[in-house]
């Protein structure tokens, strides 16, 4: 069964009703969803709409967002105001109640960053706001990703942007990108960021995918300095003294899996971190890619990728 709710009210007169019996799922927009099987139970969506204002300084400002809105909804309507801050995170598929569960992240910036509190209700009809410092978060990792918490529902996020003119900058070739820019500002920031992911990463809309099929691995430095002896070139992002992380999608592509195809499934052939449908695989079809693509990273690197996208059923 499918229940929307479009308010917090809505939603516990649907818990006082005794309409959510377990097992049940709670989705934003099913970007980051594979579907192995029908769910046998109840899928519940938000539709929490709105963006208010709930605090101004003189250098910034905290807002209060729905859990039912648009990600890059909000992204552009930041920007339309001159907020800084949620601009690298243009284009992500998805929608604001995600957002804190999956703390996405893109050039150089995660969304915890902007996070200042999340409101939540669990399936009791319980209210509580997490503080961002206890909402447990790490690259793309979260206390409401783990199985405990499932049972809570995210309805607004609290986030705050600067009002003071700043960018960053940092990601791969993103600074010359903007020196070359004839008026550089926000929004052509933003511009800048929606042009580097229509280059690299497929539209959902067009081509069957769920952006990053596996999260990047972090390994031991005694383990990376071993692949660099092989593979002096390695592109790699330090995580502090004892860990490095490693692209997957360099991984994969070194395994020769980059463009190919297992029957209707695929590997994306611009980023080969992206798992595409190329129409009329299922969802078990993608699986066995990815079981496949994970083997060959194992046989050829010993490391293990794991996914990034949660499968269902
Ligand atoms: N690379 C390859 N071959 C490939 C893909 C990548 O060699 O096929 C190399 C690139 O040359 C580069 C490095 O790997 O040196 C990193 O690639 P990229 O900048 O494209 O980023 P990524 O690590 O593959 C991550 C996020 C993306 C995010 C980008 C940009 C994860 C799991 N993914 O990808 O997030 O957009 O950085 O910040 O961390 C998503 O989560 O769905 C997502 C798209």
């Amino acid at each position: 069964m499918w229940l929307e709710y479009a308010s917090v009210e809505e939603l516990e007169a649907m818990i006082a009703a005794g309409r959510i019996v377990a097992p049940y799922l709670h989705v934003g927009a099913g970007s980051n969803l594979l579907f192995v099987g029908d769910y046998a139970g109840t899928v519940l969506h938000s539709r929490i709409s709105g963006i208010e204002i709930i605090a101004e300084e003189d250098d910034s400002v905290e807002v209060r967002v729905g859990a039912g809105v648009v990600w890059d909804d909000f992204v552009a309507y930041c920007v339309d105001h001159s907020w800084y801050g949620a601009e690298n995170l243009s284009l992500i598929p998805g929608e604001v109640g995600a957002s804190a569960v999956q703390n996405i992240g893109a050039y150089g910036v995660e969304v915890k960053d902007l996070i200042t509190a999340v409101e939540t209700i669990d399936v009791k009809g319980r209210k509580r706001v997490y503080a961002v410092g206890e909402c447990g978060y790490a690259y793309r990792k979260s206390l409401f990703k783990s199985p405990a918490m499932k049972s809570v529902f995210v309805t607004y996020v609290r986030y705050r942007l600067s009002k003071k003119e700043h960018y960053r900058l940092d990601y791969g070739a993103l600074r010359r990108e903007w020196e070359k820019c004839p008026n550089p500002n926000l929004k052509a920031l933003r511009q800048l960021i929606i042009g580097i992911r229509r280059q690299k990463l497929p539209d959902p809309a067009v081509l069957g995918n769920a952006g990053s099929f596996f999260v990047n691995p972090v390994v031991q430095r005694s383990k990376f300095e071993q692949l660099l002896k092989e593979y002096p070139t390695i592109p790699h992002y330090e995580v502090d003294g004892e860990l490095v992380k490693i692209p997957a999608g360099w991984l994969i592509e070194q395994c020769g899996w980059k463009g190919k195809a297992m029957g209707r499934a695929a590997v994306y052939e611009k980023q080969a971190l992206v798992l595409v449908n190329l129409g009329g695989a299922s969802g078990l079809d993608i699986v066995a890619l990815s079981d496949a693509v994970r083997t060959s990273v194992r046989q050829q690197f010993g490391i293990e990728i794991v996914p990034e996208v949660n499968f269902i059923g």
